[in-house]
């Protein structure tokens, strides 16, 4: 198209894109001639309803616009026919059948509801930008005829290329022995799907439908070593229907990556059993999202799974052995496409399945999603990321640079190896607060809406029970006692205290605090203190390596991503030192930031360019091998920090008095860090 004045200038929201069109241009059209994405399965014929539009009226003086409903011309024709059958509402109308009369700003509604659907809130109410990979085609072929002998699939290629420009698909095998019979029950009208990804490459025809098919669906698949999640999105709106979870069943080989790793070495159908259970507990969730959601498995044409090396792994069916050492060797580390019956998932025949790339041997697809969704790589502020598992996957960076590394920080923060730990379940005890004078704690417990000095709590606990701590729980108890002078900066239980509360008690040559007497009866022993200090250690060394790397001393913003990230209270994160120095207000959970950037590919193809392209840019520094990390490891076994000042949390919080002890080692075991380097990985 050439702009000449007479043009007239349309902007398109929330994407913000515009240009000059000639009088009685359709929308779509426009739309299209910009990259705007506005979804059309009928090509234009005012039957699927997907292309609505709405008209913003007013004066945008930011844009020079005027924009009426009566630059645009008047609701008629396939309009009035498509709002008679279907619910179309007042002011909405269709862009394939309204053409440019003036200056418009037009807004694409990115709720265009046109079946009756369960439709739930999104996990998170993000509003995903469309550009799915599947695009449905809806055509309608020429009969037959015995004096042109062209096949019938071959005229279905002339009308695809006709009506959508699509030329010289690859045809999916499983088409062929069926497309006689759907042509003609769809009395020679049918859609197709076809599978684009990325640009530059063929399109593929996955799947043909009889008649108007105006729905497609797609799941995004976020397999954690401890839980799977997955979401069930439809491709033309983008509408969340349903969401599931189920516990990955590989548990029963090992509770941490390591131990599955191993049992996958010790055992020859190790790995063939773990990839089959991880299968079957997806099977088992597509089943329930399809239910909760209305659907048939065979309407889900995509798929999109992350998760980390080892689970991206064993899920496609790879020995995951090599990464159980140095050098940690993926065995593929850029995006996977392939279709997903191959794999062992059953949706329809010709449903493809995208694997987001890995950063490295120890940072999978799961980091690289919850970068995806925070976006380090798009912002001027130095952000930090940090998934908190078994071993924390961390990204730090911003527009310029992003660097990434992984921490064994150990299962301690998931309550392994806490006297009292226990997994987040109702019984555990979340919250903790301990008054300085007279140490007595106060507390919160999973499934019981009273603090512990409630009324009414007594009661709850009799039938919720009180029985462990979690890893949140874990977090605020070893910084309140830090908080009320119960253990130094080092971490030692302060025995003298014993002679003014009854709640500091010997426990062999140590010393530990009573949380809870009675049955169980819960205490934090010197042990338990250790414990945490060296996870969150290892978890600090190496954010302190990345920011080495960055040459900064301190960061804009913090994300704390997982299950964990989202219940930690990011005051209590910063008093033990888990991450450093920040604007408390700049310290956020992100929640499931993988299972969002999972869903972002899905949803929008751009965005797997996207996060393939970043990917590629990311640093990845190997803990193991940086000779800082032990310099960095010890003192970040002091609270908060024996080097690093945290002036941005004493505003808020009441920091005990440092320790004139400099002797940064004292009573820390130097082989730790190392040791622990070294033994976990993956
Ligand atoms: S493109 Fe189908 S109704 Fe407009």
């Amino acid at each position: 198209m050439t702009a000449s004045s007479a043009d007239h200038l349309v902007l398109f929201m929330p994407s913000g894109k515009r240009g000059r069109f000639a009088e009685g241009t359709p929308l779509l059209e426009a739309a299209r001639q910009l990259g705007v994405h506005v979804e059309s399965v009928c090509g234009g014929r005012g039957i699927c309803g997907r292309c609505q539009i709405e008209v913003q009226e007013g004066k945008f003086a930011k844009h020079g616009i005027t924009s009426s409903n009566d630059h645009i011309t008047p609701f008629g024709g396939n309009e009035i026919r498509y709002a008679e059958k279907r619910d179309l509402k007042p002011g909405r109308r269709l862009s394939c059948t309204a053409r440019v009369l003036g200056d418009l700003v037009i807004d694409i509604p990115q709720d265009t509801v046109v079946n009756a659907q369960v439709v739930r809130k999104d996990s998170d109410g993000r509003v995903i930008a469309r550009n799915p990979a599947i695009q449905m085609c809806y055509v309608e072929v020429e009969e037959p005829d015995m004096h042109k002998p062209l096949g019938d699939l071959d005229r279905m290629l002339i009308a695809l290329e006709t009506d959508w420009g699509i030329g010289r698909p690859v045809i999916d095998a499983h088409i062929l022995p069926g497309i006689q019979k759907v042509l003609r029950q769809g009395e020679w009208k049918v859609t197709l799907a076809i599978h684009h990804d990325a640009d530059g490459e063929r399109p593929h025809l996955i799947a043909v439908y009889p008649g108007l098919k105006n729905e497609a669906y797609g799941i995004a698949c976020d397999i954690g070593s401890t839980t799977i999640a997955m979401h069930l999105s439809s491709l033309l709106s983008g509408r969340t229907l349903a969401s599931a979870g189920t516990s990955n069943p590989q548990i029963r080989f090992g509770e941490d990556l390591m131990s599955r790793v191993s049992y996958v070495m010790m055992n020859p159908e190790g790995r063939e059993g773990m990839t089959i259970a991880v299968r079957e507990a997806i099977n088992g969730l597509i089943d329930k999202v399809c239910a909760e959601g209305g659907i048939v498995r065979t309407d889900i044409l995509d798929s999109v799974f992350v998760g980390n090396p080892i689970m991206h792994h064993l899920f496609l069916g790879i020995d995951p052995t090599e990464l159980g050492g140095a050098p940690f060797a993926l065995a593929v580390s850029g995006a996977v496409a392939l279709k997903s019956s191959e794999i062992g998932i059953h949706l329809n025949t010709g449903a493809r399945t995208y694997m987001l790339p890995c950063i490295a041997g120890h940072v999978g697809a799961d980091a690289a999603a919850a970068t995806l969704t925070e976006g380090p790589h798009r912002q001027d502020e130095m952000m930090l990321l940090v998934d908190v598992g078994t071993n924390a996957e961390i990204v730090l960076g911003n527009r310029t640079r992003t660097v990434a590394a992984s921490s064994p920080t150990g299962p301690a923060f998931e309550g392994a190896e806490i006297s009292c730990g226990q997994r987040a379940a109702p019984g555990a005890i979340e919250r903790i607060r301990i008054d300085p004078e007279t140490l007595e704690p106060r507390y919160r417990v999973i499934g019981i809406e009273q603090w512990s000095d409630e009324p009414g709590f007594e009661e709850m606990a009799k039938s919720v029970g009180v029985t462990g701590v979690c890893g949140s729980g874990i977090i605020e108890i070893i910084a309140e006692m830090y908080l009320a002078g119960i253990i130094s900066e080092d971490g030692v239980i302060n025995g003298a205290l014993a002679a003014r509360s009854r709640r500091v008690i010997a426990t062999g040559r140590t010393w530990s605090y009573l949380l809870k007497d009675g049955e169980p009866r819960l205490t934090i022993s010197q042990t338990d203190v250790r414990a945490i200090q060296l996870a969150k250690a290892a978890l600090y060394a190496g954010i302190k390596l990345l920011m080495d790397k960055q040459g900064i001393d301190h960061v804009d913003r913090i994300g704390l991503a997982g299950a964990f990230g989202s219940f930690i209270d990011p005051k209590y994160a910063l008093v033990l030192g888990l991450v450093p120095d920040c604007d408390l207000d700049k310290v956020k959970a992100v929640g499931n930031a993988a299972g969002t950037g999972a869903r972002m590919a899905l949803l929008n193809r751009d965005h797997r360019r996207e996060i393939e392209d970043t990917v590629t840019r990311i640093e990845k520094i190997e803990t193991a091998l940086e000779p800082k990390f032990q310099e960095h490891f010890v003192y970040a076994m002091a609270l908060p920090n024996k080097v690093d000042a945290f002036p941005k949390l004493a505003e808020v919080v009441k920091l005990p008095e440092r320790s004139v002890d400099t002797d940064a080692a004292d009573g820390i075991d130097p082989g730790a860090g190392r040791r622990r380097g070294g033994r976990r990985r993956g």
